[in-house]
């Protein structure tokens, strides 16, 4: 049955002692494995283990790290060495990586004898603020992204900033334009802050992220409706890392989504749903963080967003902001409106440029 509950987020600053109750609960679990990626198993399980003493003596399941290793195989690889460890339904896996580990270490402890406990220890900063919150998880099928997955919830999830100092700029800035999104959709005056100052590794934005993240997922669980809002950026977004992709020039999640949310925004004000002083906000918030050093024009981006899951019968379907703080999900929009959105977007870059 649907309920509200999500399980809690702890963070390190006031959760530490619940997650060390957690995991020092002996009689609970009867097996501790942890899996890392390999740059997780490098420069993370050696802090997680000083952290938590449980862990120092957990068996270690390492995958390769990179999204192309987000499989199937690897997930039947994974429960081979759970079998052959002798891991029951009563054991725990902790999930330590990024929004990879998180994705796939879910997946493999929900379907593991119908159901294993799993912990998640997100170590990216997309994955403290996004993957590792809400419940879904996914693998990739062939070349197509998250095509099997479940919803299910662990039984926790501790954040911990500490984590986040091996991670490299690109990596901070994933994880930094879900956040922007997260205060456009939902927060103004989430979204002010961080416009203004920037601190977007700090505990206190990560948490202001949760918060956000959980709020929505709570309202619907199962993404029918209107979690939707999450999408935001992201029509755009995914077409934009697609035709990227195709073309051997790829470029990351983050900044995608950076482009997606203005060109998305101008379409909001075209149908007279966002005053323009609040999408010239959103640009110039994002072009201060945000560079696109790459040019597209509206005919090579066309056959990656008719490919989108959400369109159907000749319509694009977005999540649009009503202003900074409100989003709507579900509207229909002319693909003449896109191109002139896209238009928008390209063409300051142009003159910049010249
Ligand atoms: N389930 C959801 O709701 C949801 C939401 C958003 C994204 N996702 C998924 O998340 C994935 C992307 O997550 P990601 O951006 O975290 O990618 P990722 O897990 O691949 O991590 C990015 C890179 O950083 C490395 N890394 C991780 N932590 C590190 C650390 N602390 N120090 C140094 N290196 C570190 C990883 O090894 C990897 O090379 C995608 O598969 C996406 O589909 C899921
Ligand atoms: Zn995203």
């Amino acid at each position: 049955m649907e309920t509200s509950e999500i399980s809690p987020v702890w963070f390190k600053s006031d959760g530490r002692q619940h997650m060390a109750d957690i995991l020092s609960k002996s009689a609970a679990y009867d097996k501790i494995f942890v899996l890392c990626d390999t740059n997780t198993e490098k420069f993370c399980l050696p802090y997680l283990k000083e952290l938590f003493k449980e862990t120092s003596t957990a068996t270690v399941l390492a995958i390769a790290a990179g999204e192309k290793n987000k499989t199937t195989d690897q997930a039947q690889t994974i429960w081979q060495k759970l079998i052959e460890h002798g891991a029951t339904r009563q054991s725990l896996l902790i999930n330590l990586g990024g929004g990879m580990i998180t994705d796939i270490g879910a997946f493999i402890a929900t379907l593991f004898k119908r159901g294993m406990p799993y912990i998640h220890i997100p170590t990216t900063l997309l994955a403290m603020t996004d993957a590792a919150i809400g419940g879904k998880n996914a693998v990739n099928v062939l070349s197509y992204k998250n095509q099997a997955g479940t919803f299910s919830f662990p039984v926790c999830t501790y954040v911990d900033t500490a984590f986040l100092k091996t991670l490299s700029e690109n990596e901070l800035k994933n994880g930094f334009a879900e956040m922007l999104k997260h205060g456009i959709i939902y927060d103004k005056n989430y979204f002010m802050q961080l416009a203004e100052n920037g601190h977007f590794t700090s505990e206190d934005a990560i948490r202001s992220s949760v918060e956000i993240k959980s709020e929505i997922v709570k309202k619907d669980k199962y993404d029918r409706a209107e979690r939707k809002i999450l999408n935001f950026g992201h029509t755009i977004g995914h077409a934009l890392e697609s035709m990227m992709a195709a073309n051997n020039n790829e470029i990351s999640h983050g900044v995608a989504v950076a482009a997606g949310m203005i060109c998305e925004s101008h379409l909001a004000v075209s149908k007279k749903m966002l005053a323009e002083p609040e999408a010239k906000k959103i640009e110039e918030t994002i072009r201060k963080y945000f560079s696109f050093e790459f040019t597209f024009t509206c005919d090579s981006i066309r056959k990656y967003l008719w490919a989108d899951k959400k369109n159907s019968a000749g319509q694009l379907k977005f999540s649009l902001p009503e202003k900074i703080g409100k989003c709507s999900y579900d509207i229909s929009v002319e693909e003449s409106s896109v191109i002139n959105a896209i238009n928008k977007f390209t063409i300051p870059e142009i003159s910049n440029a010249g």
